[in-house]
């Protein structure tokens, strides 16, 4: 399985499901997972329980979506590199690539974001970004098996970045059309 991690607004939905697509296997998104199981979305979970609340239920999704042997993309919530024991386990169970992106590219393209409730409250988004990108860059490398500098490429171009490293590491299809461990 591959997973992606990385800030909030660096492309690891729209990405992993690209990959998936051209690689033929099946994608999961861990906050839609969430949602799913929470029954609202991630914002009115975060103003009804609190972030602590919030990683818990995360933590438990990440440990069985890393599970599911059908899953061969997985995109990850920016937060998921916080507690040690995601990293643990994506790094055991996954092939973890990280987009890495800038916090002020980040800042333009969630410009009208009010979706991610780490970014409401009014306040300097950008400055926010900046503080969440200097706490987190070095867990998700911590975490990460390749690191892919984003910049300001299209979609297209961070898909082709994604598989060419997908290819490198030799994690094509195998015969029984899943992705490979590392
Ligand atoms: C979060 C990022 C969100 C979501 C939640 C917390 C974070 O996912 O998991 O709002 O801590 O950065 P995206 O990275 O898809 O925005």
């Amino acid at each position: 399985m591959i997973s992606l991690v990385g800030m909030p607004g660096s492309g690891k939905s729209t990405v992993g499901r690209h990959v998936a697509r051209q690689l033929g296997l099946d994608f999961v998104d861990t906050d839609h997972l969430i949602e799913q199981r929470i029954g609202c979305s991630i914002r009115e979970y975060f103003e009804l329980h609190g972030e602590p609340a919030f990683r818990d239920v995360e933590q438990a999704v990440v440990s069985e979506a890393t599970a599911m042997t059908h899953v061969g993309v997985m995109a990850t919530g920016g937060g998921v590199v916080l507690r040690e024991a995601n990293r643990d386990l994506l790094r055991e169970r996954t092939t973890v690539m990280y987009l890495r992106t800038m916090p002020d590219d980040l800042a333009r393209r969630l410009r009208n974001d009010t979706h991610r409730p780490l970014l409401q409250g009014g306040g300097d988004a950008a400055r926010r970004l900046r503080q969440l990108f200097q706490e987190r860059d070095p867990l998700y490398r911590r975490a990460a098996h390749f690191v892919i500098e984003t910049q300001r490429p299209s979609v297209h171009g961070l898909v082709n970045m994604v598989l060419m490293q997908v290819e490198l590491a030799g994690l094509g299809r195998t015969s029984d059309g899943a992705a490979a461990r590392p």
